[in-house]
């Protein structure tokens, strides 16, 4: 079956439907059992941070998605990050982080994990076999983000997982952007596929959740132990708002793609703009290597303008109609933030000659939208 059909089917067996096509709502805290004789030690689920059948549907249907051998469920895509740092590094371990990861990881790394007596090394997104070069004897887990979500270089997955595995070393890789469909990180070795389930997962903008697939039986136990210690559960409500948001996200995406390379090749034909940053275009400097791992693109991308004040920036931004002007991406409406109060770089240095703006395509006609941009962009004179 292919995903498009797997994500509507998966997770749609149990009783409890009582023949209805969606999941009923549970919420629970306590769960009664008949006999006192089976509190303890039953196999039956037994308490609701174990969460309830909606909460097993979604993940079965995220299972399918990243082929994953099992899926934990935390109640944001930042938390999910974080469980996922902290079930894997002890003190002493040395992890190493992409340079472009999403900047609440880097900054939970450097005040967070480092409390805990971790050392945490930053290395160029574009390293790929050399990554090498960085690995100490106490190194535990790379940490990837591929593309970047503001910046958008694509590492090379297969270099680095080579690398991590002869060396007996963990690795996890922020999935979002491509939402699971258009990369299968476990499929090439990645130990861990992380999402912000708030994005394409969701679609809506207006839930909050992470998912941590984990590739192999070992993966799993080292995860689940950790996040069933940490009291990690999300709400019934919220587990099935994103199941339904799963059961339409292969078609959302097609258009999220559709739209966000019409309005990628356009933005390279304005004056105003000195650089497009989308893997798609065959001028982005990772387009071969994206080309080759992912089978598709989303729709968040970057931009970068001409030079100019920030007060023109500002004014593009506030022109702008359709867009809205927020943070997240990955729902129906089309968003756009400028960066560069965002970008932080230790490893290496990231060069642009203009200002950073990050467009998140929504849903919208896409003539509509080159339209807004179109009419915002006379604020750059
Ligand atoms: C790449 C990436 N990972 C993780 C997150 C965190 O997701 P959440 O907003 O659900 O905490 C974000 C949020 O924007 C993100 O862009």
């Amino acid at each position: 079956m292919s995903d498009a059909t797997k994500l509507i089917h998966t997770g749609r067996n149990d009783p409890s439907f009582q023949g209805a096509v969606n999941p009923p709502i549970h919420r629970a805290s306590t769960i009664l059992f008949e006999r006192a004789e089976d509190l303890y030690g039953s196999p039956k689920r037994s308490y609701g941070t174990q969460g309830m059948c909606v909460h097993d549907s979604l993940k079965a249907v995220l299972r399918e998605l990243e082929q994953a051998h099992s899926v934990q469920l935390t109640n944001s895509g930042l938390s999910a990050c974080t469980v996922a740092l902290l079930a894997l590094c002890s003190a002493g371990d040395h992890v190493l982080v992409s340079d472009n990861t999403y900047g609440p990881v880097r900054t939970f790394c450097d005040q967070h994990l480092s409390r805990f007596g971790a050392q945490i090394g930053y290395f160029d997104p574009r390293i790929g076999a050399k990554i090498a070069d960085h690995i100490q004897p106490n190194t535990k887990l790379i940490w990837l983000e591929a593309p970047g979500s503001l910046t958008m270089e694509v590492s090379d997955i297969p270099a680095i997982v080579a690398v991590a595995k002869a060396s007996n070393i963990w690795t996890a890789i922020d999935n979002t952007w491509a939402a699971g469909w258009f990369l299968k990180p476990l499929t090439m070795g990645v130990d861990f596929s992380i999402q912000a389930a708030t994005k394409y997962p969701c679609g809506h903008s207006d839930v909050l959740m992470g998912t941590i697939a984990a590739g192999h039986a070992k993966a799993s136990a080292v995860l689940a132990k950790y996040n069933q210690a940490s009291g990690n559960i999300n709400s019934a409500d919220d587990a099935w708002l994103v199941l339904r948001g799963l059961r339409t996200m292969g078609v959302r995406l097609e258009r999220h793609q559709q739209s966000a390379i019409a309005i990628a090749k356009w933005l390279t034909t304005r004056p105003e703009v000195r650089q497009v940053l989308h893997p798609a275009l065959p001028e982005h400097p990772d387009h071969q290597i994206w080309q080759r791992d992912f089978t598709g693109s989303s729709g968040l991308f970057s931009l970068v303008l001409r030079p100019t004040s920030e007060k023109q920036v500002l004014a593009f931004l506030n022109a702008l109609d359709l867009f809205g002007l927020g943070f997240s991406w990955g729902g129906y409406l089309s968003l756009a933030v400028h960066c560069d109060p965002q970008l932080v770089r230790t490893a290496g240095h990231w060069v642009a000659d203009g200002p950073l703006i990050r467009l998140s395509i929504g849903l919208e006609d896409v003539d509509d939208l080159i339209a807004d941009l179109d009419q915002a962009f006379a604020q750059i004179t």
